[in-house]
């Protein structure tokens, strides 16, 4: 799932080249407060771990996962962007999520990822909707939402936490590109 023109490729987390370093990487990212915005705060090694076993766990199971995002400058892993499995307001939702190290922010780069999964989902994995839970404060992932053609569907609490559901269906990824 990568495409050439890209300043950014994605690849499957169990697909990377590093080896054992895939937790390493990762855990440098996930240590660092900018990339962690907007969460509950940054991960341990462990945590990372733990992370990346779920990560692993659905793409081994063939089910929606998550990309890492690779710079394709140098190769060096920026971010992820992918698929997690949320329940929300009682109802289970394929969430599109992502994160990027600060150095490569409000470059389009996050837009470009989150537009390859979205298409990703639509055309590869035949899903009925895709949803983004957004904290109400979060304006940059707020408008990479609004960028991909999400459209806010309701104000909820998740895991504690205001969040606003960016949903896009289907049947309106279909209008669009017909458009
Ligand atoms: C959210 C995030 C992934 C966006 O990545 P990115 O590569 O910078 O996104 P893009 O460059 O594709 O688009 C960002 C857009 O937000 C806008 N933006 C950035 N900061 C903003 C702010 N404080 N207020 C309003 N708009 C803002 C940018 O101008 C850009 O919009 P534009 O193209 O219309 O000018 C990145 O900021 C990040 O990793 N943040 C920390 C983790 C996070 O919040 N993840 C989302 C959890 S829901």
């Amino acid at each position: 799932m990568s495409r050439r023109s890209w300043a950014t490729q994605l690849i499957g987390f169990n697909r990377l080249p590093f080896g054992a370093k895939r937790v390493d990487l990762l855990a440098e990212l996930m240590a660092n407060e900018g990339f962690m915005r907007f969460s509950p705060g940054v991960y341990s090694y462990k945590q990372t771990a733990a992370f990346l076993e779920k990560i692993l766990a659905w793409q081994n199971r063939g089910l929606p996962s998550q990309f890492a995002v690779l710079s394709r400058a140098d190769n060096r892993l920026i971010g992820y962007c992918g698929f997690f499995h949320q329940e929300v307001d009682g109802t289970n939702e394929i969430e599109i999520g992502y994160r990027l190290h600060p150095n490569y922010w409000n470059k389009g780069l996050a837009t470009e990822a989150a537009q390859a999964v979205r298409d990703h989902a639509f055309r590869d994995l035949n899903l009925s909707r895709v949803i983004s839970l957004i904290h109400p404060k979060n304006a940059a992932s707020r408008r990479v939402a609004e960028k991909i053609r999400m459209q806010f569907e309701h104000k909820t609490v998740f895991k504690g936490f205001p969040a606003l559901v960016f949903m896009i269906s289907r049947e309106r990824w279909l209008t669009n590109r017909a458009a």
